[in-house]
């Protein structure tokens, strides 16, 4: 089939690269030709493991391509995602900035020929696709179309994997011939009888947003237990598999940290929260776990300055990761944004490192000393921070460390090290939840 991508960020490149892999004849279009330019040289401007040779492999075989050229890439198609971005909005407050979503939708609508279905795959609030369906009728009356809400559940590091081989397929639609497009849009996910949620366009719009707001719920609980679990001496890393292994609850997204970041959880929880108040109700348990995830941070930082003797100010501190997450250069959110910043405003001396972020960081935090390993931002730090769980973190040469240290201070904020090694390693050891 015919498809046309609209927006070339992290969801629609990812998606319009593993459409063409099942065989679609896929065009990624975008109105940055910075952009197009680059994919169109071979360079994918994101890391994400596996897009690099996804695309050039479907480039090669003439099964994916990119255009600036909205009106021909739309002409084509019989399937046109609006895969925008859906940011919030800069008065603040947590609404999405749906622009460049109604943008595209008025942008193609003189130019649909035949039947076409029009899929949101970004993150919208809930009537955002009846708002689409409006724009579009506004501008074409003639158009025959139907529009669809497919939401997706990609992660950032293994959004190839996650998209190949998903949990369920959402869509939300209207008519039946739209339905039929979608399942042959997704055809190989049928055939290998992964789950096809269909629903009301609302209620598809609704389940992105409650899964990510759960997800964020529960990063927010077992961040809370982790600070109980600290003022009761005792151990959230055997509390989270205790509690875990109850089938009803599953043991993921129960590992405590310096907070949730990233350009979904912090966006989507608070669109969550517009959504429901604009709608005369409230989302009180996603508000608590909004307020636990800023003061995380907040516990951080103190908990940096308490080991540090009650406070950083010119003391060397070695920070290990700097992305919200691991395998992404994404810094969008990331905690490090938050306590970095705080920690300096201090006077604290920042050396920092991250596998992938560095580029990224440096546009926002640029005052602070890039190393280029792990063991640079060690050298006469007084303490060692490892912020983000990067692989090339979990195995360091401890000795080395150590014995490049001013003290032997080590603030483990993902709980990769077990105590009992690090003291045996001869350092003074911090998690998060476990004394
Ligand atoms: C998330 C959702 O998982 C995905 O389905 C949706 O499509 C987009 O948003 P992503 O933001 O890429 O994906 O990252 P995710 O892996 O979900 O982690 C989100 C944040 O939660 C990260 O900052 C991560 O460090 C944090 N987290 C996650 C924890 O602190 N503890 C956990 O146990 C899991």
């Amino acid at each position: 089939m015919n498809i046309t991508m609209i927006g070339t960020g992290y969801v629609g490149l990812v998606t319009g690269a593993c459409l063409s892999e099942f065989g679609h004849q896929v065009i990624c279009m975008d109105k940055d030709s910075g952009k197009i330019e680059r994919l169109l040289a071979g360079e994918i401007p994101i890391y994400e493991p596996g897009l690099n040779e996804l695309v050039k492999k479907n480039v090669r075989e003439n099964h994916l391509s990119f255009s600036t050229d909205l009106a021909q890439s739309v002409k084509s198609a019989k399937a046109v995602f609006i895969a925008v971005g859906t940011p919030s909005q800069r008065r603040g407050g947590g609404y999405a900035d749906l622009t460049y979503v109604y943008g595209a939708a008025k942008e193609l609508a003189p130019h649909l020929t035949d039947y076409t279905v029009v899929i949101d795959k970004s993150t919208v609030p809930v009537g955002t696709a009846r708002q689409v369906a409006r724009v579009i009728k506004e501008t074409n009356p003639e158009a025959d179309f139907d529009v669809v809400s497919n939401p997706e559940f990609l992660r950032e590091g293994a959004a190839i994997s996650d998209f190949m081989r998903p949990d369920r397929v959402v869509f939300g639609c209207d008519s039946e011939k739209a339905s039929e497009v979608l399942k042959e849009i997704y055809n190989p996910l049928y055939l290998t009888s992964t789950p096809f949620v269909k629903t009301s366009l609302e209620t598809a719009e609704l389940i992105k947003y409650a899964s990510n707001a759960f997800l964020a719920v529960k990063v927010s609980f077992i961040n809370e237990m982790a600070t109980i679990c600290e003022a009761v001496d005792a151990n959230v890393v055997e509390l989270s598999k205790g509690v875990g292994l109850d089938g009803r609850i599953g043991g993921k997204f129960l590992h405590p940290g310096p907070g949730y970041g990233g350009s979904c959880f912090p966006k989507d929880t608070l669109a969550l929260l517009r959504i429901a108040q604009e709608h005369g109700t409230a989302a009180r348990i996603v508000e608590a776990a909004v307020e636990v995830n800023a003061a995380q941070k907040a516990r951080m930082v103190k908990k940096i300055r308490d080991a540090l003797g009650g406070s950083e100010t010119g003391r060397t501190i070695g920070i290990l990761g700097l992305t919200f997450k691991p395998e992404t250069d994404d810094m969008r959110d990331a905690p490090a944004l938050t306590i970095l910043p705080a920690l300096a405003e201090k006077g604290a001396r920042l050396k920092v490192h991250d596998p992938q972020g560095m580029t990224e960081a440096k546009k926002m935090l640029p005052d602070y000393e890039y190393g280029e390993s792990p063991y640079d931002v060690c050298e006469d730090a007084d303490a060692v921070v490892l912020m983000t769980e990067w692989n090339q973190y979990r195995a360091l040469d401890l000795e080395r460390i150590r014995s490049t240290m001013k003290t032997p201070l080590f603030i483990d904020l993902r709980n990769v090290y077990t105590p009992d090694k690090m003291k045996k390693a001869g350092f003074t050891y911090i998690g998060v939840g476990r004394n």
